[in-house]
């Protein structure tokens, strides 16, 4: 099974791209044959500051290699390094139609936030199919948001396809229920665009002080809560075993537990889970060398795969 998924290098990562992304993916490392990128070119439609990006890359280099991401097993790449996509993405562009994209949530979202729209944040869908075709993928796992992209990638094969003949194969999305939308510190969906993220690898007393900020009502201590109304323990609950989040459970029905211990669990199971991650960051950080040789295998890799995939495109079209 070919597995492949794709993260914007245009901010620092919060646990809701660990929950939601990261971890799905890592753990389809086990299972198949695992292709994952940074994707800079998709970086580029909203971060024109050259140096940002460069550095944004190499932090996300980093926290996916502390997170668990085994070079040798899985490609690791930078999506620059694998040119081929932005001619196979001009190959899909004359099969993929106005109608699709203009009903893309993200181009719509980011415009309504004030991102200008350029053509490629337009054509931004056209490139992620290009990334996923391009190695021949058959599952993608993202956060739900990612969803209609991989729907639109899927008409876009299919199309194609039909066109010109079976040139790829058509992908799935790989979408976990459970953490399909991780919440943010005002309870509505994390995302570094509103302000309300816990960052991956935060200064810890930074991080401590945005859980004590997580919105809750006003019950007091000594009121029965409801577990499944409450952010803190929507993030709890990602950290916890069963046992665990039972325990949880029974303590917020119960009455007596405030939410300022709530929160307090929460910070000390956030710590511990990214503790040993934080050390092996800090590790990789120190050996710059060997975390670029491992980009470039990863790019080697997908590049080969890549080229494949566009030489039967260019092939089908008529353009060898
Ligand atoms: P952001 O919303 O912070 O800009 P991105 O859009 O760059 O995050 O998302 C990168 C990946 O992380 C995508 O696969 C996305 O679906 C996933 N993701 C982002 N935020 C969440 C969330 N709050 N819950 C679950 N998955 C998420
Ligand atoms: N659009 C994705 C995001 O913002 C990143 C991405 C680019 C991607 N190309 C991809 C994800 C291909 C999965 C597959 O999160």
């Amino acid at each position: 099974m070919r597995v492949l998924s794709g993260i914007q290098p245009s901010g620092r990562l919060h646990i809701g791209n660990y929950f939601g992304m990261m971890r799905p993916a890592l753990e389809l490392q086990e299972r198949g044959e695992a292709f994952l990128f940074i994707a800079n070119y998709h970086a580029l439609t909203t971060v024109h500051d050259a140096d940002a990006l460069r550095r944004a890359t190499w932090e996300v280099a980093l926290d996916f290699l502390a997170c668990g991401l085994d070079p040798e097993r899985t490609a690791f790449y930078r999506q620059s390094d694998v040119p081929e996509v932005c001619e196979l993405a001009w190959l899909l562009s004359v099969v993929a139609p106005m109608g699709l994209l203009e009903r893309c949530h993200s181009y719509k979202d980011k415009i309504a936030r004030g991102i200008s729209p350029s053509h490629g944040l337009f054509a931004y869908p056209v490139l992620m199919a290009a990334d996923i075709l391009a190695v021949q993928a058959e599952i993608v796992p993202v956060g739900r948001d990612q969803k209609q992209h991989v729907e639109v990638t899927r008409d876009i094969a299919i199309k194609f396809n039909n066109e010109f003949g079976p040139v790829f194969r058509v992908p799935e999305p790989a979408i976990r229920d459970e953490v399909a939308v991780v919440p943010g510190l005002d309870g509505q969906k994390m995302s570094k665009s509103y302000g309300n993220t816990i960052d991956l690898f935060g200064d810890p007393a930074e991080t401590r002080r945005r859980i004590m900020r997580i919105v809750t009502d006003s019950r007091s201590v000594a009121e029965p809560k409801d577990p499944d109304a409450c952010t803190v323990f929507a993030l709890y609950r990602l950290f916890a075993t069963e046992e665990e989040r039972r325990t949880m459970a029974e303590r917020y029905r119960a009455g007596g537990l405030g939410y300022a211990a709530a929160k307090q669990a929460l910070a000390e199971k956030l710590e511990a889970h990214f503790e040993p991650m934080r050390l092996r960051r800090a590790e990789l950080a120190a050996s710059p060398d060997k975390v670029e040789a491992a980009l470039r295998r990863g790019a080697e890799r997908a590049r080969a795969e890549a080229r494949r995939t566009l030489a039967a495109a260019r092939r089908a079209v008529g353009l060898d």
